[in-house]
């Protein structure tokens, strides 16, 4: 995408053996979207809690370190995954192992997560933050995804729209209609998993709802106001990111203004 060139680039703190790097600079930045999109993805496991009566299995694409499982599984928050990780010297693997045990873990939740960086999945995976990483570009053409994962029953993906779009949904799309097309075939129940996510204001949605139309979802624009992503690394991002949304025709006074990039939250859910 485009509109990824005015964004800084983190590639180097995102393949790092641990989080610190990342978290650090995280931090530097105000950081802060996880926190705001952990009570969103909560209420959706609720109501599927009652529905379902049985734990629930979440995808995280662009999952990282495992920032999401560790707020939601673990119910820490970002402060105090920076607590951890960056007011001492770099926490060997040994001491992280015992934060995380030391963490009441939601038992009811089991995370699987795919992202680019096979660091942070290993990471992840040795920290009991996943049940299974896997290892992928999302955006990769003809990408085989079928038996990578069981069951799913919520799609997330937080701060990542722009580095995933349209083709990783649709490549995770395609799986799960393989798999309305066989129970229809063998008359077993399925129920296609929701998705839920956060954009960037700056980004285009354009594409990402044809795909989901196409694969006969609803997509919907929560209601909820723009959330904060992080602050602008510096003045250049600031400003060809305002210009950016001027260009759209999007009003920042009320936002991007205060320094921040925000995000907006999308929900979709299968037609059938
Ligand atoms: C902003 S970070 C993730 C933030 C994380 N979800 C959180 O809540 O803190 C974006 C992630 O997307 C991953 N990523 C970038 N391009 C990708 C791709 N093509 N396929 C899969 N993952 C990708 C990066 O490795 C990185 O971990």
């Amino acid at each position: 995408m485009n509109e990824l060139k005015v964004k800084k680039d983190f590639t180097d703190i995102y393949t790092q053996d641990s989080p610190y790097e990342y978290l650090k600079e995280m931090d530097r930045l105000g950081y802060s979207i996880s926190d705001s999109t952990k009570p969103l993805y909560n209420a959706i496991i609720d109501e599927l809690e009652n529905t379902l009566s049985r734990p629930i299995n979440i995808l995280d694409l662009g999952s990282s370190y495992g920032i999401n499982s560790s707020l939601m599984k673990y119910d820490l928050t970002m402060s105090e995954l920076n607590d951890f990780f960056l007011s001492k010297p770099e926490p060997t693997k040994k001491e992280t192992k015992l934060f995380y045990k030391k963490c009441t873990s939601n038992n009811n939740l089991n995370f699987y997560q795919i992202d680019i960086s096979k660091e942070a999945l290993k990471f992840s995976e040795e920290m009991d933050l996943c049940e299974r990483g896997m290892n992928v570009d999302l955006e990769a053409e003809k990408l085989n995804l079928l038996g990578s994962f069981p069951k799913i029953d919520l799609v997330i993906a937080t701060g990542c729209i722009g580095y995933i779009g349209y083709k990783a949904f649709a490549n995770i799309l395609k799986v799960i209609k393989n798999r309305q097309d066989n129970s229809i075939k063998s008359k077993k129940e399925y129920t296609a998993p929701i998705f839920a996510f956060s954009v960037l204001r700056m980004f285009d949605m354009d594409d990402i709802e044809e795909v989901f139309e196409t694969y006969d979802y609803y997509l919907v624009k929560s209601d909820i106001k723009p959330i904060i992503q992080r602050g602008f690394s510096d003045s250049k991002e600031k400003e060809q990111t305002i210009s950016l949304l001027h260009e759209m025709g999007i009003d920042t006074k009320k936002y991007e203004d205060d320094c921040n990039f925000y995000a907006n939250f999308y929900i979709a859910k299968s037609k059938k």
